[in-house]
């Protein structure tokens, strides 16, 4: 996966090509590059390593130019060497592109290409495309043609825009990976990008594409037809995300700031589906009884929102449903069966990542009804469910998710316990306990965030070459989540396991240099208790996440307080400790807590 900024409009595209692909560089930073039109032709500046080197090194060759297209990258093809950065051109120049996804029919493209004299210069799989529009320009077709009839050989997933020599247009197509058109009609010209964040701060109308859409945008005005030609129409659309909110403000990192927005990103998930008195939950398309004919909930995800849907489907089951969370990735492999009673549920943040939209295609061929969880209006996953609920978290830019878990997890949460209520003809008896905590949510994430002792036990701790998280129930999704963040930012070893799986073999790897972090929702936690404790006696550090009082604190090394919660609600609390703890710990060694080695924000590759 990786970012693609495209700008056609009336001043020069550079500043505006560069600031996108700083506002992209959460999908890939292992190289960049940018290509601008003027009236010399097409001139490229590329590099492997963040947008901050390409920017030391643009030059003045790139300066004039009203038309350009940008690429920041997450290598799949190829090491990232300065070669492999995108754009790539054919090899005259007059033809550049940027891809974002997997040309799987490459190499066929490629031998039969070098066969009639085109040289290859990359290990990529994109640079078969600006090599097929030139031979179709060689073959005497106009621009347009020869763009659409090479889209038109691809196999595989991408999100491609293109620039050709002599002329002010932007060509771009889509099949398998998100692409956006931006529209600004007065100063700031028309965009194409593979995220809205890319030109969040010039425009905020935009039209997003479907599969199978080709554009081809001019100065006066944007086109959208199919593959062959026909005119498709899609609409133009606002986007309420805030570009401030896009930035970092006063924060060093992304991260952090997004860990500190969710008191205000929790109000917003909350908003509007818990009624006034705080004593029934409204929930947009699914009124009560819209679940009645379903009888088992799967959920699919990746990642940290794997974690979102093993909280779902503990708190389902704790609910007397049917649920069960499934790792997208291994779905195709052993997908349980599923019919039409069966609800798949796919949480993604993003709702662009392969692995989950894969499982989602699969449980709709099998014919369950599908249900996508996600942050992104418009993205391909609501586009392919069934239906869809937005979590309304507002723009994650940090590659480590947070703000999302949180209110992924209380989505999950509310469509549970409707869900629940429907299909078990019993309107949840906790329900009057439940909700008015819920609606306190945010403000007890800004008591954590207030009073977290997070940095001091993080740096406390820095130097440990192993950590551990536990926790049971509830607290078990947190653990796992506790166990990915901290390795994901740190690069250093850490595990979750369900506390009471300690002692059936990782128990052996517990040493008095191995921090445990437990944490205590409430549920069955004097079992908790006693796993700390055999971790405790080996001589672990405890790390007790838990509200002040509790009996954990009598033999914990150190305290992560919480308040007293409702159990289904007190994981969530102890998860904004935990990424706290994170945080801190990837600060104090140092680490690029934003664009973490190896990693990418959306994963749009199987
Ligand atoms: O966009 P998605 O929620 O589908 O992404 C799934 C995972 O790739 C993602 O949660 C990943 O695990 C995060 N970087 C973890 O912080």
């Amino acid at each position: 996966m990786c970012g693609i900024i495209g700008r056609v409009g009336s001043d020069d595209a550079i500043d505006t090509l560069l600031t996108g692909l700083e506002n992209l560089e959460y999908r890939g930073y292992d190289s960049a590059g940018v290509a601008v039109q003027n009236g010399s032709g097409i001139k490229v500046q590329k590099r492997s390593g963040k947008v901050s080197e390409l920017k030391e090194t643009i030059d003045s060759r790139l300066a004039d130019g009203q038309v350009g297209i940008g690429h920041t990258r997450w290598s799949t093809h190829g090491p990232p060497t300065d070669e492999n950065a995108h754009p790539h051109t054919d090899s005259t120049t007059d033809v550049a592109v940027v891809h974002n996804g997997i040309i799987e029919n490459y190499a066929e493209l490629r031998s039969c290409l070098t066969a009639r004299g085109h040289e290859f210069t990359s290990d990529t799989d994109t640079e078969v495309i600006p090599h097929l529009i030139q031979h179709y320009l060689d073959s005497g077709w106009d621009n347009e043609t020869a763009f659409r009839m090479a889209i038109s050989e691809l196999e595989g997933s991408y999100a491609v825009a293109a620039m050709l020599s002599g002329e002010h247009v932007l060509y771009a197509a889509r099949k398998g990976s998100p692409l956006v058109v931006g529209v600004d009609e007065g100063t700031d010209g028309y965009f194409i990008a593979s995220d809205v964040p890319a030109f969040l701060e010039f425009t905020d109308t935009v039209t997003y594409l479907e599969d199978g859409d080709v554009v081809v945008v001019r100065p006066n005005g944007v086109e959208i037809t199919d593959l062959e030609g026909r005119d498709v129409s899609r609409d133009l659309e606002t986007v309420d995300w805030d570009p401030e909110q896009a930035g970092k403000g006063s924060f060093d990192h992304y991260m952090l700031k997004e860990i500190f927005e969710q008191p205000t990103s929790l109000t917003q998930t909350i908003e509007g589906r818990i009624g006034r008195s705080a004593s029934e939950i409204t929930l947009e398309d699914f009124p009560p009884g819209s679940f009645t004919d379903v009888d088992r909930v799967l959920f699919v995800a990746c990642g940290t929102s794997y974690h979102a849907g093993v909280y779902g489907a503990l708190a389902l089951n704790q609910a007397g449903v049917h649920a069960q969370a499934l790792l997208a990735n291994e779905y195709s492999v052993a997908a349980p069966p599923v019919d039409g009673r069966t609800l798949v549920v796919a949480v993604t943040q993003s709702g662009e990542t392969a692995d989950t939209l894969g499982a989602l295609r699969r449980a709709n061929e099998a014919g369950a009804r599908t249900v996508t969880v996600t942050n992104v209006v418009g993205s391909t996953a609501v586009r392919e469910a069934d239906e869809s609920l937005l979590i309304r978290a507002g723009p994650e830019i940090g590659v480590a998710a947070t703000k999302t878990f949180s209110s992924q997890a209380v989505v999950l949460t509310l469509l549970g316990q409707r869900i629940a209520a429907d299909v078990t003809g019993d309107p949840s008896a906790d329900l009057d306990s439940f909700l008015p905590s819920l609606s306190n949510l945010p403000d007890h994430v800004e008591y954590v965030l207030e009073e977290s002792d997070a940095e001091r036990i993080a740096r406390r701790y820095r130097e440990s070459p192993s950590y551990f998280f536990i926790g049971r129930g509830l607290g078990y999704p947190v653990a796992l989540e506790g166990a990915l963040k901290f390795k994901e930012i740190t690069y250093e070893h850490a595990e979750g396991f369900a506390s009471g799986e300690l002692k059936h073999g990782p128990l052996a790897l517990v040493t008095p240099e191995t921090p445990v972090f437990a944490v205590f929702t409430g549920e069955e936690d004097e079992q908790t208790l006693k796993n700390a404790a055999e971790a405790g006696t080996r001589g672990a550090p405890i790390v007790a996440v838990c509200p002040d009082g509790h009996p954990a604190l009598e033999t914990a090394d150190a305290h992560l307080e919480i308040p007293d919660l409702d159990p289904t609600l007190a994981g969530l609390v102890a998860n904004v400790q935990l990424q706290l703890v994170s945080y801190y710990a990837a600060d104090a060694l140092g680490r690029p807590i934003d664009k973490p080695r190896n990693l990418a924000k959306s994963v749009t590759v199987e």
